[in-house]
């Protein structure tokens, strides 16, 4: 079965402070979207990446993407998100072909991941796991909070060794996507990651060695982190 990538690229990028939505946002004079397409295009097994653009901005991201050198066995399409990431994927999965079997969903603001880490997740499906997710273990200590104003009372202190920090491209079956896809708008609730969609399904879902360089832009600081990446990348 063939291997698509869905991007998730529709979000404002608030967090980023004001400006273009962030997926066009550039690094090094490149859009982030444009990284991580080519990032996605870079496994010689996904032959079909589906880029789910700002809904506003839907023909300047075509126009964006048409004339990227890619790979021959590449094909990219386009389609408007939604208000939210979980309904951007759900675009991005209704627009798949029918001879997709292995999906992976990668966010836009992960542009750097290496070509390792998305191989070693398509693998991981094929070897038969439903759900597969790169991470990494937590430099920090985290604290489980009673949420409010003022001085937060904590609640738990969980064993760092057993946590995980969760990144893209998370690897799917594409018939346990869309059943965790469905499962969820039945409930009328919301997931940050599909992964988590999957868990409540009760399917299995691992973890395979995520990478550093796979982490999401969000604030301004990691723009510069990203930039410097890629001048060490060309260096
Ligand atoms: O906001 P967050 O960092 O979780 O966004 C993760 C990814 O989901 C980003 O690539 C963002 O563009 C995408 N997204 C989307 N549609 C939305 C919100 C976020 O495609 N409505």
């Amino acid at each position: 079965p063939r291997t698509a990538a869905v991007i998730p690229a529709a979000g404002r990028g608030v967090r980023l402070g004001p400006g273009a939505p962030k997926a066009l946002r550039t690094l090094n004079g490149t859009p982030m979207l444009v990284h991580a397409v080519r990032a996605m295009a870079a496994s010689n097994a996904v032959s079909l990446v589906v880029v789910v653009a700002p809904p506003d901005d839907t023909p300047s991201v075509k126009s964006l993407l048409t004339d990227l050198a890619l790979p021959d066995r590449t094909e990219v399409v386009v389609v408007p998100g939604g208000d939210t990431r979980q309904e951007s994927v759900r675009r991005g999965l209704d627009a798949l072909p029918d001879d997709i079997g292995v999906v992976l969903v990668h966010d836009a603001a992960r542009p750097l991941v290496p070509v390792d880490t998305v191989d070693a997740v398509i693998d991981a499906v094929r070897d038969g796991a439903p759900a597969v997710v790169p991470a990494l273990p937590l430099a920090d200590t985290v604290k489980e909070v009673e949420p409010g104003r003022g001085p937060e009372p904590v609640v738990a202190t969980p064993e760092r060794a057993r946590l995980r920090a969760v990144q893209t491209p998370q690897g799917f079956d594409r018939a346990t996507l869309l059943r965790a896809h469905d499962a969820i708008a039945a409930d009328g609730e919301g997931a940050t990651d599909c992964a988590g969609m999957v868990e409540r399904l009760g399917e299995p879902v691992v973890v395979v060695p995520g990478h550093e360089e796979a982490f999401k832009v969000t604030r301004p600081l990691d723009l510069v982190l990203a930039e410097a990446v890629l001048a060490r990348r060309r260096a």
